[in-house]
């Protein structure tokens, strides 16, 4: 595990934080006993929280577990958009905002929870009009709006299923996730802005559509007040949203649903060059993204809860749209860049909406950290009350800094630990109940059982080792869309069918604290975001001039990780600057931007087994300017050894 970065040194000076008996006597978890009462009876624990949903039918079983496969609330029908909209519309949540939304250049929208009702019922109907029926795949490619939510929503009341692309992904990424489904119907929006520009993301999704057979009908948003530009509408393919949607009828009866019935597929990137299509199932999801909204982020009905989540990621399914919503919270989301048009933007919108639980990534916090304390500072920031994050781990300095900058000593932060797979927080802190330790993402969830093992499976109490979850969870991935095999593969091979693997280290503390080490496989973290190295490889052999590459993570300040690509060049194109650029070029056209490499360094080979394996490992080494490690195994050590000199020619190590 040469990848993962211990906090250790730095935690001997750190502090740990008790809980606030005044957080706590206000807190939805206020009591201990919750642990110990889903340890003695995790399935009882889940079910109870499951009677907190509406369901049309009840089940007939909690857990059916097969393993490596496990369904929840067996027989159970229910529907997702009816326990975020329905059932709230029967108490005074009806007329409270559901959403409130800014533009980045200002402008802002709120829905009620009536109104939120009304749109998605009318964009169900629309969705039927095109032909869309239970069990179709729609995919869903647009920036942070209120539409985006709709969409999803809409889809989930009739069955449909979301596959939802992040925008920043490029059209043939789009191509691929909208193939790999054959998605019938395409959302998308004209265009969104970002830090002063527009990004116009119809005619990125124009190139992929050249390649999408499947897609019948595109519905296009209009983004509002949106400067107008060149756009292409193709008569009988494309239809505008506000067009179809002001004649479609608002009755909409919520489809039932089969508890295990898909309620979407998000695709994440993996240890090959092909993303997987995550399958999310109904019944189990919306019970545990409910449960964790309810006390970890602790929702009250007075609250402006903000996750700064794109809605293109987990996060943004999970604690922008289902959790919260099934909460009857009021969700903040802004369009736009966090530093335009100043670096103070976040804190000026807190400050201006009263954001009260505010959820964000590390690598984000470490930017705010480069800008500045003064900018928060400027700003009255004192209706926040929780604060979290997510996405990779945090350095105690970032989460000090965090507490001392943002939560001005006063907000207990929830560091969560989860993935696109497993649906729903994991490894958190609860902000009533635990006593926070900075770099440490804290303690299983009531009702997880994660543990730390070995290679051979042998439990390891303290120390280091790989995270695992030993029984199954409601919220979990069922299969891999299409490729059950790659499923049972990837998380449940590494020890016996019951453990699930989801490819992290961990180091575990006296007190059962977890801290995670960050992934063991070819998966990077780039600023929170998800790359398989494999990807961006495939990305550049792609291109006529490279024969060889091989890509890692360098740690990075800022990102956490950073992309650093090895390249060996055909003899008949030379290693030059132009070449080097337009390789980045060409990986941000074949993926996006967030795949766009920090450095790319030619060679004229790559160190390898004897058996041909790239040695990632060394080229880590390398690019961390690490002395090398064992190099015996090499089939000639010489590469490594002319690898890092021009390496440190370059780039001065
Ligand atoms: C990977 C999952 C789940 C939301 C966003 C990312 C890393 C996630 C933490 C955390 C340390 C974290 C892991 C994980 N990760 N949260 N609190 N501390 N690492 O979802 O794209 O599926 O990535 O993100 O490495 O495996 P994702």
């Amino acid at each position: 595990m040469s990848n993962v970065t211990v906090f250790d040194d730095l935690l001997q000076e750190v502090r740990e934080f008790p809980p606030d008996p005044a957080f706590t006597a206000q807190a939805t978890a206020a009591d201990p006993a919750i642990y110990r009462r889903a340890a003695d009876d995790y399935e009882r624990f889940w079910e109870d929280h499951a009677r907190e949903l509406v369901w049309f039918q009840p089940w007939a079983r909690v857990l059916d577990w097969k393993p490596p496969h496990a369904q929840w609330f067996v027989g159970g029908k229910i529907n997702a958009a009816y326990n975020c909209l329905d059932k709230h519309l029967g108490t005074p949540r009806r007329n409270k905002a559901a959403f409130i939304w800014e533009g980045e250049n200002g402008e802002i929208r709120t829905v009620t929870y009536l109104q939120l009702h009304r749109d998605v019922c009318r964009f169900a109907n629309v969705l039927r009009s095109l032909g869309v029926t239970k069990g179709d795949r729609v995919a869903i490619y647009m920036p942070m709006m209120i539409e985006a939510a709709v969409a999803m929503l809409a889809c989930a009341r009739i069955g449909a299923i979301h596959s939802v692309v992040f925008g920043g992904f490029s059209p043939d990424s789009l191509a691929d996730r909208i193939n790999d489904s054959a998605c019938k119907v395409l959302i998308t929006a004209d265009g969104g802005w970002r830090r002063g520009n527009v990004l116009a993301l119809k005619n990125e999704a124009d190139k992929a559509l050249e390649q999408t057979p499947s897609v019948r009908h595109v519905v296009i948003v209009k983004r509002p007040h949106g400067e107008p530009f060149p756009l292409n509408v193709k008569e009988g393919r494309d239809h505008w949203y506000h067009r179809l949607i002001e004649q479609a009828s608002a009755d909409c009866p919520a489809e039932p649903m089969d508890a295990e019935d898909v309620l979407y597929i998000l695709y994440t990137s993996g240890t090959t060059g092909k993303p997987k299509g995550i399958v999310h199932t109904t019944g189990g999801y919306l019970v545990n993204t409910y449960a964790t909204s309810k006390y970890v982020f602790d929702l009250k009905d007075d609250d402006i809860y903000w996750c700064t989540a794109d809605i293109g990621w987990v996060t943004g399914h999970s604690y922008v749209v289902y959790g919260p919503l099934q909460c009857g919270a009021t969700v903040f989301i802004y369009e736009g860049a966090p530093n335009h048009p100043g670096q103070d933007r976040f804190w000026e919108m807190v400050a201006r909406h009263r954001v009260s639980v505010f959820y964000t990534a590390p690598t984000a916090i470490r930017a705010f950290m480069k800008w500045g304390r003064q900018l928060p500072a400027k700003h009255d920031l004192s209706s926040l009350r929780l604060l979290g994050t997510v996405g990779e781990p945090i350095n105690p300095e970032a989460w000090m800094w965090y507490h001392e900058n943002i939560g001005r000593g006063r907000c207990p932060i929830v560091d969560t630990w989860w993935q696109t797979e497993t649906g729903a927080i994991m490894i958190t802190g609860l902000p009533g109940l635990s006593t926070m330790k900075p770099g440490y993402a804290g303690t299983p969830f009531p009702g997880i059982e994660a543990t730390v093992l070995d290679e051979a499976g042998n439990e390891v109490k303290t120390g280091s080792g790989l995270l695992a979850i030993k029984k199954p969870w409601p919220a979990m991935l069922r299969t891999i869309w299409g490729d059950d095999e790659r499923y049972v593969a990837t998380y449940f091979s590494k020890w016996d069918k019951k453990t699930y693997f989801p490819g992290d280290g961990a180091k575990r503390d006296e007190k059962g604290n977890f801290m995670i080490l960050g992934r063991v496989d070819d998966v990077l973290n780039v600023a929170g975001h998800r790359i398989g190295t494999m990807e961006v490889e495939s990305a550049l052999v792609d291109h006529e001039a490279v024969a060889e590459a091989a890509v890692v993570g360098r740690n990075h300040d800022l990102k956490g990780q950073a992309i650093v690509a090895f390249v060996t060049v055909k003899g008949r194109f030379s290693m030059s600057d132009d070449l080097r650029k337009e390789l980045s070029r060409h990986v941000v056209k074949k993926i996006g931007a967030i795949a766009r490499p920090e450095e790319i360094i030619f060679s004229s080979d790559l160190p390898k087994t004897r058996s041909g394996k790239i040695m990632r490992r060394l080229l880590r080494d390398i690019a961390d300017g690490r002395a090398l490690g064992d190099t015996t195994t090499l089939a000639d050590p010489a590469v490594v050894e002319q690898l890092r000199e021009t390496y440190e020619e370059k780039y001065g190590g």
